[in-house]
């Protein structure tokens, strides 16, 4: 905001002078041949310096003509220009997280009885999330799974019953994550690509034995321990910043009920709510993530 203040005062003050003379070749020009000068009279005002509109001698008080006659032929090349785009069905704008401010809201220990409401507070929102489901819950709640794809959001691999993965063995922690991942694939077609260990309990045995990108987050609102969806919206509005990924938990109703707030705000603060994939990017090496790495 205030460094534009500075460019705008010099501008007015270098575009006096340069109104003087535009007036005069505008006077000039009314003189020989008005119907030209109405066609290019608002270019010829941009093309010189004078770009501003809040100042008093405005070249509009020097045309006589009403703009109804904007019909006449200078005009078509200008408001001809854009043809077959508009035409072809366009995909869906994509995001750079790169250039816009973005922040991944995650969802775990999913789905539940709760996932439907805040599916559509992130539609209303025009918000994408990752859910991070467990696999024994799919086949209870398969439309809910499938809704979650449907909405553009991410699926994503929390393990078939939530056990410690650092803890059964490296075997048993391959076999659990890939038994999660066939059972998405055979609800929703779709094959998850992230996972989040519970309890980001990991290791490198882990990592090894998965091999697969494990996602973690930089901003916890605790929510299963803070039933209290005050607590949870001011902790991810005040914490959450460019890059972030925050964990929650949609088996909690306080946590969905905290959802609308940290949208609106979010969004009105500038944020696109994307997925773990809109964030970090598709086809991560086998690691340990917890944010966009920003420079
Ligand atoms: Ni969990």
């Amino acid at each position: 905001m205030t460094e534009h203040v500075g460019e705008k005062n010099t501008l007015q003050r270098k575009t006096f002078a340069a109104y003087v003379s535009a007036f005069a070749a505008t006077a000039a020009l009314l003189a020989g041949c008005t119907s030209e000068v109405e066609a290019t009279t608002p270019r010829t005002t941009t093309a010189t310096p004078t770009t501003e509109t809040s100042t008093p001698i405005p070249t509009s008080t020097e045309i006589p003509r009403p703009t109804s006659t904007r019909t006449t032929t200078p005009i078509e090349t200008v408001t001809a220009i854009p043809p077959a785009p508009t035409e072809i069905e366009q995909p869906p704008a994509t995001i750079d997280c790169l250039v816009q401010k973005c922040i991944a809201l995650t969802f775990d220990d999913g789905p539940s009885p709760y996932t439907g409401q805040l599916l559509d507070d992130l539609a209303a929102h025009d918000a994408k999330a990752t859910f991070f489901v467990v696999g024994n819950r799919i086949a209870q709640y398969a439309d809910t799974v499938r809704e979650i794809r449907d909405g553009g959001h991410q699926l994503a691999n929390h393990s078939w019953r939530h056990d410690n993965l650092t803890s059964i063995g490296a075997a048993a922690a391959a076999a659990d994550i890939a038994r999660t991942n066939t059972e998405i694939f055979n609800h929703t077609g779709v094959t998850p690509e992230i996972m989040r260990p519970p309890y980001g309990a990991t290791n490198q045995t882990v990592i090894d034995a998965v091999d697969m990108p494990q996602i973690m987050w930089s901003v916890d609102p605790e929510d299963w321990k803070y039933r209290d969806s005050n607590y949870v919206a001011n902790h991810v509005i005040s914490n959450a910043k460019r890059g972030d990924i925050v964990l929650m938990h949609d088996i909690h109703p306080t946590t969905v009920n905290a959802v609308p707030r940290i949208l609106s705000t979010l969004r009105s603060d500038g944020y696109q709510l994307v997925t773990v994939d809109t964030l970090l990017g598709t086809n991560l090496p086998t690691a340990k993530y917890s944010r966009q790495p920003l420079g």
